[in-house]
């Protein structure tokens, strides 16, 4: 076992003194700016033959010279160095390395009497590049196509690869700048048609250079006018009905600014509602809210409302009361059952008792009733359904830049800028197209089912 071993480690060495004198490195690589060495020794152990002098060239081009006897002659010595000259070794020093520096340098060993010597160092010059990446906060969901983020590999050597992760369908544009020291500056655009539902969602830039990858996790922005609910019509709200209202909920990039309650016919809301921020409160349904009510939010981008009609009965709609009651009837029968022959199993027994006093055990033995529990588990798991109405927000750095954004941007209102006009022009496309968007998106149909299905789980409350 020994012996493979120790040859093995002979191995190499033994071909350095077999080659005799010129030991170079096959590959370095230096980085822009940074100093590098390339060692040449020599390594005779013949004290017959002397070193005359030692070269190195690139390119058939002489760099630097050394003999012994005549000392150093080097072309270009703000670039290049020779380290300790000596009859063994010359190493070349660069001292701050340039893209042009890469390529094959050789050190040639003139040697006496035996002749010429020659072993090359390959050198390759790298960059490492400053990376970065964000997101275009002003990325908005208006059907264009656009830039929704943007991934730069500056001065890198060689350029480096740019790929995006994302499961957002979009394409990439990529821009590739040689520059004039030899790097190369990469830029990458993820671009694509933005929906609100882009807002907030990761997506990663991977730079890849030099066997190393860079990955940098994004979260997009994506502003849009708000999306509008409105929540607590149950279908019953009937004559002299108390305390009941209508909740405005509303998600948008950037967030909404204001809530407005009107009626859809454009008449001022009734005296019997109050309006606090996004709810509308009736402390006695008559008939003055038996209409159909619109819920108005503005962001930057524009108004969006959600209608939301109102039918006021002239009594409590008792189809799902009526449900309620033979549940709880039938519930209350089970129970009264369930007692009556309990209660007669129990005279039985307390009968079989008093004529066999011996048979202690069997009532010792507790009753073998035991809850069980699985059904809380599934209540349990009910309200998970219910979808969080408030938006997932962007960042808090994010919305805060935003927020200076629009700070600074915000022009005195007598003054138009472009800016303003292009923002008043869209507030208008969406306010035009706000009747087509709620039929389209709000029928009254829509609105019953689901109210029923709301009222119908009432009574599950009560089992
Ligand atoms: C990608 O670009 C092609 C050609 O320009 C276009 O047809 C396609 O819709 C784009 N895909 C996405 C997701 O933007
Ligand atoms: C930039 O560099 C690359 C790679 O070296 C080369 O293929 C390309 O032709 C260069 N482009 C320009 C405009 O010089
Ligand atoms: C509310 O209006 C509907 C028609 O829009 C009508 O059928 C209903 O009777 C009205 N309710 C009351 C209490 O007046």
């Amino acid at each position: 076992m020994q012996c493979p071993l120790f040859f093995l480690l002979l191995g190499p060495l033994y071909t350095v003194l077999q080659a005799q004198e010129i030991s170079v490195n096959d590959q370095k690589t230096g980085i822009i700016g940074q100093v590098i060495d390339l060692p040449c020794t020599i390594g005779s152990n013949d004290p017959n033959i002397h070193v005359s002098q030692i070269m190195w060239e690139k390119g058939g081009t002489s760099i630097a010279v050394f003999s012994p006897q005549h000392g150093t002659h080097i072309s270009d010595p703000t670039t290049f160095q020779l380290i300790n000259p000596s009859q063994s070794s010359a190493t070349l020093r660069i001292s701050s390395v340039r893209a042009n520096n890469e390529g094959e340098y050789s050190c040639e060993v003139t040697l006496f009497p035996s002749g010429n010597r020659k072993a090359t160092t390959k050198l390759a010059v790298i960059a490492v590049p400053q990376n970065s990446a964000e997101a275009n906060t002003e990325a908005t969901a208006n059907g264009e196509e656009q830039t929704v983020a943007t991934c730069r590999s500056s001065n890198g050597r060689p350029p480096s690869l740019i790929t995006w992760q994302t499961s957002l369908p979009g394409n990439v544009t990529t821009i590739m700048t040689n520059n004039t020291d030899g790097t190369y500056t990469v830029v990458s655009r993820y671009v694509m048609t933005p929906t609100s539902q882009a807002d907030g969602m990761p997506i990663t830039c991977n730079i890849n250079h030099e066997s190393t990858m860079v990955p940098i996790p994004l979260m997009l922005s994506v502003k849009y006018p708000p999306e509008v609910t409105v929540e607590g019509f149950d279908d019953n709200w009937h004559l002299k009905r108390n305390g009941v209202y209508l909740t405005c909920s509303a998600k948008g990039n950037p967030p909404p600014t204001s809530y407005k309650w009107k009626t859809v016919d454009g008449s001022p809301l009734p005296s019997t509602v109050r309006v606090q921020e996004n709810i509308l409160f009736v402390d006695e349904v008559d008939e003055r809210v038996n209409r159909s009510f619109l819920c108005e939010v503005t962001n930057e981008l524009g108004s969006r409302a959600y209608r939301q009609d109102v039918l006021v009965r002239e009594k409590p709609n008792n189809s799902g009361a009526g449900a309620t009651g033979g549940i709880i009837g039938g519930i209350i029968a089970a129970i009264v059952g369930i007692a009556v022959v309990a209660t007669v199993i129990l005279i039985c027994r307390q009968q079989k008792k008093n004529e066999t006093a011996k048979d202690d055990e069997e009532f010792e033995g507790p009753p073998a009733y035991k809850p069980p529990p699985p059904s809380l588990k599934l209540q349990i798991e009910k309200p998970a359904e219910e979808v969080p109405l408030k938006a997932v927000l962007p960042p808090s750095e994010t919305t805060d830049s935003q927020d200076m954004e629009l700070n600074g941007k915000t022009p005195p209102k007598y003054q138009m800028t472009p800016e303003s006009q292009r923002y008043s022009d869209f507030q208008n496309d969406y306010l035009e197209q706000e009747n087509p968007i709620y039929n389209e998106f709000h029928p009254p149909e829509n609105a019953s089912p689901r109210d029923e299905q709301g009222f119908m789980m009432s009574p599950a409350v009560y089992v």
